[in-house]
């Protein structure tokens, strides 16, 4: 008998803090499938961290790996993919995996990411300057138009984690084999 076919990648996107790599790692753990943050096999492919890739090659060279890594997702399946929160609003990027892949938008305040991002280690390097409050809420008026071309939207403001994990994790069920 032939093997069933992959289910399509599952893409999580959204501001910087809004649960992509936490909740899609948990998805991916619960649907037993491969799970990939951009921004961590990026760094381990630079051997460096993101600010540092920020910092001493510029936004451009991240951008230009960051799709360098969408480009080689084309060829696979099945995967819970978390690119970083500006993936979306690059021109190409989602061309290049949605159809197939299918898209879920987490959806954040920008009071509450940076809420959360205050007790991250990660550095985010876009949000380093003297407002990172403005800057969030500049970076979703510019993005929210490319996050809302998701297949979905999930907001993260009226769910706990365990909430946000079942129903991306349902969704995802729902996108098997469409
Ligand atoms: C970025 C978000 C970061 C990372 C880089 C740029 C952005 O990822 O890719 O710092 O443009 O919003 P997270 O969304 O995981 O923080």
């Amino acid at each position: 008998m032939p093997a069933p076919p992959s289910p399509p990648h599952l893409i999580l996107v959204g501001l910087p803090g809004a649960g992509k790599t936490t909740v899609g790692r948990r998805v991916a753990e619960r649907l037993e499938r491969p799970f990939l943050d951009f921004d961590r096999e990026i760094a381990r492919r630079e051997g460096a961290s993101v600010a540092r890739i920020f910092a001493e090659r510029g936004e451009g060279y991240f951008r230009a790996a960051e799709r360098r890594l969408t480009e080689e997702l084309r060829g696979s399946a099945g995967m819970v993919l978390a690119p970083g929160g500006g993936w979306a609003a690059i021109p190409g990027n989602v061309a290049l995996l949605r159809p197939p892949g299918r898209i879920i938008y987490l959806r954040a305040d920008p009071e509450t990411v940076l809420r959360r991002l205050r007790r991250s280690r990660n550095q985010r390097p876009l949000l380093a300057g003297p407002d990172p409050l403005g800057t969030l809420h500049r970076l979703l008026a510019d993005r929210e138009e490319f996050y809302r071309q998701a297949d979905c939207v999930v907001d993260t403001e009226v769910m706990d984690l365990q909430r946000l994990i079942d129903a991306v994790a349902e969704l995802a069920w729902t996108f098997r084999g469409e």
